[in-house]
C-alpha cells in the first residue's frame, strides 16, 4: 500500500482531530509517510487500538522492528527504560518499580502538590496576567517528580530547557536532541552517584536499594528508569494541564465544579490525551489490522487521540460530558499502562481545582485560534497559554 504523507501545516497541527475522524472512518489501518519521511500504519478505532494494546503479537523493542523507524537515538543507558522492553524483562522490572512507586508514596504527595500549587499561583497573583505553560502548568509537575524521585531543589531549574531540546519541534534538528540527551545521561549518572551515597525517603533511593539488592535491576536498567520517571511522565503532565485549562476557558466552562473535579479530569483526558498517538509498535509478525494485513516489523502508531473520540464508544466524542461511561486510553492500556496514572490524575485535580478556587474569573487574553500549539503530530500542548486572571 502506498503511503500518504501525513500532514505538518500548521492547520493540522492545531487541530489533528478533522482528520484523524475521516481515517478513521475510511481508512482505520492507514498507511503513512511521518514528518521524517519513516513509513508507519496509523490506527484510529477505538476497538483496534485498544485491542493492540493488549496483544502479544506487538513488540515495544525496536528489536523486532525493520529499521525504517528512527525515533530519538538515546544511548543503551537511557534506551533500556519500560516503554522500550517486552516481557518478561519488562515484567520484572515493572514489579520493582510498582513496588517503589506505591500508592502511599504517590498519596503523600498531595499536599505537597496543592502547597506548589499555591504557591506558583500566588507568584502570579499580583500580575493580573499569566502564561499558564510557563507559570504553572510547566513548573508544576517539576517539583512534583522532583519530590518523588528526590531531586535537589538547586537542580530542578534546567529541566524544561533539557527536555524541550529533546523532543521538540524540529524532529529533524538531531544534533541538539542529541546534546540534551547527553547531558540528562551526565546529570542522572551523577544524580544516581549521589543518592547511592546518600539515601535519602524518595523513589531513586529506593529504586537504588533494588538495584543493588540483589543485582536484579542492571546499571543500564536503572538509569534508564530514572530517565523515564524523570522525563516522560514530566512531559505528559505539562500538557494535560495546559491543555485541560484551555480546553475550559476556550468553552466557557471555567471554573468547574469541585464535586465533579474528579470526572471532569477524566473528560478532558479523554479529548484532549497529552501523547495523541502512543509510543510505537512492531508486529512479531504479519497480522491484520482492520482487515488490512501489516507486514512484521513495520511500525504501527495507536493513535489513542482518535480511539478516544470515536462515536462508537463515546456518544458525541467532542463533548466533555463528566460521568460517562467507557475508558479512554489516554494512559494506554494492558501492560505499559502508565504506571504513574494515579499520580498524575492527583496533578490535574489539584492543578485545575486550585486555579479554579483562587481566579474563578480567569479568562484568555487572546483568541482562542491564536494560541499557539506544539509544532509535533507527537505531543498534544501549548506552547503558551496567556491569560487575565480577573
Ligand atoms: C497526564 C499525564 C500522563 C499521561 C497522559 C501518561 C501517559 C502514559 C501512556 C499512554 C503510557 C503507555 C505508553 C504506551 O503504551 O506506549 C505511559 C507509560 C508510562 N508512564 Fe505515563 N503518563 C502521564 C504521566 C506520568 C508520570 C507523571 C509519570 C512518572 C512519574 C509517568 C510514568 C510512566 C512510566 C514509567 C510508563 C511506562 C510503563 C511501562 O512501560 O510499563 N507517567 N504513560
Amino acid at each position: 500500500m502506498t503511503a500518504v504523507p501525513l500532514p505538518t501545516s500548521e492547520a493540522f497541527l492545531t487541530d489533528p482531530y478533522p482528520l484523524y475522524g475521516r481515517l478513521r472512518e475510511t481508512t482505520p489501518a492507514c498507511r503513512v509517510e511521518l514528518p521524517d519521511g519513516a513509513p508507519a500504519w496509523l490506527v484510529t478505532r477505538y476497538a483496534d487500538v485498544r485491542a493492540l494494546l493488549a496483544d502479544p503479537r506487538l513488540s515495544v523493542s525496536k528489536s523486532n522492528g525493520n529499521g525504517s523507524w528512527r525515533g530519538f537515538s538515546l544511548p543503551p543507558a537511557l534506551d533500556a527504560n519500560l516503554l522500550n522492553m517486552d516481557p518478561p524483562d519488562h515484567t520484572r522490572i515493572r514489579r520493582l518499580v510498582s513496588q517503589a512507586f506505591t500508592p502511599r508514596r504517590v498519596e503523600n504527595l498531595r499536599p505537597r502538590i496543592q502547597q506548589t500549587a499555591d504557591a506558583l499561583l500566588d507568584a502570579v497573583a499580583e500580575h493580573g496576567e499569566a502564561d499558564l505553560v510557563r507559570d504553572y502548568a510547566g513548573p508544576l509537575p517539576v517539583a512534583v517528580i522532583s519530590d518523588l524521585l528526590g531531586v535537589p531543589e538547586a537542580d530542578r531549574h534546567d529541566f524544561r530547557s533539557w527536555t524541550d531540546a529533546m523532543v521538540s519541534p524540529p524532529d529533524s534538528d538531531r544534533a541538539t536532541a542529541a546534546r540534551a540527551v547527553g547531558t540528562i545521561h551526565a546529570y542522572l549518572a551523577e544524580l544516581l552517584a549521589a543518592k547511592r551515597s546518600d539515601p535519602a525517603d524518595d523513589l531513586l533511593s529506593a529504586l537504588i536499594a533494588a538495584r543493588d539488592d540483589g543485582d536484579r535491576l542492571t546499571e543500564d536498567e536503572l538509569t534508564s528508569l530514572a530517565f523515564l520517571l524523570l522525563f516522560a511522565g514530566y512531559e505528559n503532565t505539562v500538557h494535560a494541564i495546559g491543555t485541560a485549562l484551555f480546553t475550559l476557558l476556550r468553552r466557557s466552562a471555567f471554573p468547574l465544579d469541585p464535586a465533579h473535579l474528579g470526572p471532569s479530569v477524566e473528560e478532558l483526558l479523554r479529548v484532549e490525551p497529552p501523547a495523541p498517538v502512543l509510543l510505537r509498535r512492531f508486529p512479531t509478525e504479519d497480522i491484520e489490522i482492520a482487515g488490512v494485513v501489516v507486514p512484521r516489523g513495520e511500525t504501527v502508531l495507536l493513535v489513542v487521540g482518535a480511539a478516544n473520540r470515536d462515536p462508537e464508544a463515546f456518544p458525541a466524542p467532542g463533548e466533555v460530558r463528566p460521568g460517562r461511561s467507557g475508558a479512554h486510553l489516554t494512559f494506554g492500556h494492558g501492560v505499559h499502562y502508565c504506571l504513574a496514572a494515579p499520580l498524575a490524575r492527583i496533578e490535574l485535580e489539584v492543578a485545575i481545582g486550585t486555579a479554579g478556587r483562587r481566579f474563578p474569573r480567569m479568562r484568555l487574553a487572546v483568541p482562542a485560534d491564536e494560541v499557539p500549539w506544539r509544532p509535533s503530530y507527537r505531543t498534544r500542548g501549548l506552547v503558551a497559554l496567556p491569560v487575565t486572571l480577573g
